[in-house]
């Protein structure tokens, strides 16, 4: 094969896992664990599922156009006349996995690509898209989809990276302890940034100041003289320092607004459909506008001109491209309403909820002004994976509600009821069992002048109300074309 769009050769795959080709080799452009989203030529892995084996989906993955599939050596034969196969040792647990491993290592491996991991208890794939929105403006960036960050995410990541690649942006997470080291060990990033530390998937851990140390495992696998980057700001910071300094990083660099962050924020001025940030990078003052709403984004956009730096790139350039950011999907998309003979404003934050990014959610939308008689209005379901402290965390929120000048609040779910219990009977809207009983209610309610913002974890699936919302008022996307004022 002399085909140079090629992700693969079948030489490079047979090395890279000790497996053998079987049929006649098509082209690999592309990598896969998923008949549902497997593209033409992509490398069909068929790893172990929580509910299925991959190796069910062989047929069907070859049917659609793989390039290959890679099944355990002992199941090999039953795909003889399916197409082409790549068979790998079997013994293991889950062999497929093991080779996807190998893979994703030879691929870090032949790479000369400024390669970056991202971890932190929220923030990451919003910082990752940011990070490949500025830096693919300076050159090929390959980065994970979605949220491809554990242990068959990153390295399915790392084997689709070209080999072209400049640079490579990989966001890890975990939701138990020594879950990032074995993926910091596959990734080896010359950066890690650490976006925060919060009480996020707390149902495995005992305390704050141990998170902390789940995410301090990513620098364990920084190259030698690579970068550590995190927020100066956070409570744990002494603590990320200390992890940093066992690591085989030559350089701390921290970000936040504290007077000895290295990548500060003077001042933040936040609209309702961006931020202006006056900031010192390494003592450069550098002013920029971010597409981001919410001082939350601002910050991470901190910890983005801190890797821009640590790679090397060009970081006016970066500054301006920030200027442009959209956020990801379910994070802060803003869609303007007509109600009646009046505008509103939605805030689509459906993605997912915790307490970190519920309260930074509530700030942002205390930053949009209302009109009339308009009112801000949160519609909130319950965050999931939260433990023993769960029924506290919810109540514990309407401290931010009332902070954050909230009118109304909408509840979905038996924990967020407890925060609705806890609410001054005038900040109450409807609490109800399911999001789905919530459509109407909210629907009714709203009104000219309102801005409303929708959020909850992911399985309570209150996105269904920011699409009835958008079904019944949408009238573009541009929250310019609504007619609020913006808070000064
Ligand atoms: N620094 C921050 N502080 C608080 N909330 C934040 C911060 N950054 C992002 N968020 C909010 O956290 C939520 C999740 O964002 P994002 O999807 O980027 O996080 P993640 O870490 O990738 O999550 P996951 O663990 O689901 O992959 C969004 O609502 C986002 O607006
Ligand atoms: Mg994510």
């Amino acid at each position: 094969m002399t085909d140079t769009t090629s992700l693969w050769t079948p030489a490079a795959l047979e090395a890279a896992t000790g497996g053998l080709l079987h049929g006649d080799a098509r082209a690999i452009t592309g990598a896969s664990i998923d008949t549902r989203t497997l593209q033409p030529g992509d490398l069909f892995f068929a790893i172990r599922g929580e509910a299925r084996d991959g190796h069910a989906f062989v047929r069907g993955a070859l049917e659609n156009g793989a390039g290959a599939a890679v099944v355990s050596q002992d199941r090999a034969k039953e795909f003889a006349d399916a197409g082409p196969v790549l068979a790998v040792a079997a013994g293991s647990e889950d062999p497929v996995l093991d080779a996807m491993r190998a893979l994703g290592i030879a691929s870090r491996a032949r790479s000369s690509a400024g390669i970056v991991a991202v971890t932190g208890s929220v923030g990451k794939t919003g910082t990752k898209e940011a990070l490949r929105h500025v830096l693919s403006a300076q050159g090929e960036t390959h980065a994970s989809v979605a949220s491809y960050n554990n242990h068959w995410g990153v390295p399915l990541t790392l084997t689709r990276m070209p080999s072209s690649a400049r640079y490579g942006v990989f966001e890890i997470g975990m939701n138990h302890a020594a879950e990032i080291v074995p993926l910091a060990a596959q990734v080896r990033p010359q950066v890690a940034l650490v976006v925060t530390v919060e009480p996020v998937h707390i149902e495995h851990f005992r305390s704050l100041s141990a998170i902390a140390d789940a995410k301090g495992e990513i620098f364990s696998g920084i190259e030698p003289g690579g970068v550590a980057i995190f927020n100066r700001d956070n409570a744990n910071f002494e603590r990320l320092l200390a992890h940093a300094r066992a690591s085989q990083a030559g350089r701390v660099i921290s970000f936040g607004e504290h007077a000895e962050a290295d990548v500060r924020a003077n001042r933040i001025v936040t609209r309702p459909d961006l931020s202006v940030v006056d900031a010192s990078v390494m003592g450069v003052p550098v002013t920029y506008q971010l597409g981001t709403a919410g001082r939350h984004t601002a910050m991470n956009s901190l910890g983005v001109l801190a890797v821009v730096h640590a790679l090397g790139a060009d970081l006016a350039r970066a500054a301006i491209s920030l200027a442009g950011l959209k956020p990801p999907v379910g994070r802060g998309e803003r869609t303007a309403l007509t109600i009646g003979d009046g505008a509103a404003f939605l805030v689509d934050e459906s993605y997912n909820a915790n307490p970190a990014s519920i309260r930074a959610a509530l700030a942002t939308l205390s930053g949009i002004e209302t009109s009339g008689r308009g009112r801000r209005i949160a519609v909130l379901g319950d965050m999931l994976e939260l433990g023993p402290s769960a029924e506290q965390r919810h109540r514990e929120l309407a401290d931010a509600v009332r902070a954050s000048g909230i009118d109304l609040v909408f509840t979905a779910g038996s924990m967020m009821r407890h925060l609705f219990e806890a609410l001054p009977v005038a900040n109450r809207g409807i609490a109800a069992a399911t999001s789905a009983d919530l459509v109407d209610a909210v629907l009714d309610s709203l009104r000219p002048g309102d801005a409303v913002m929708v959020k909850g974890s992911n399985s309570i699936r209150m996105g269904r109300i920011v699409e009835a919302v958008k079904a019944r008022y949408a009238v573009g996307t541009d929250p310019r074309e609504a007619p609020l004022k913006v808070a000064p």
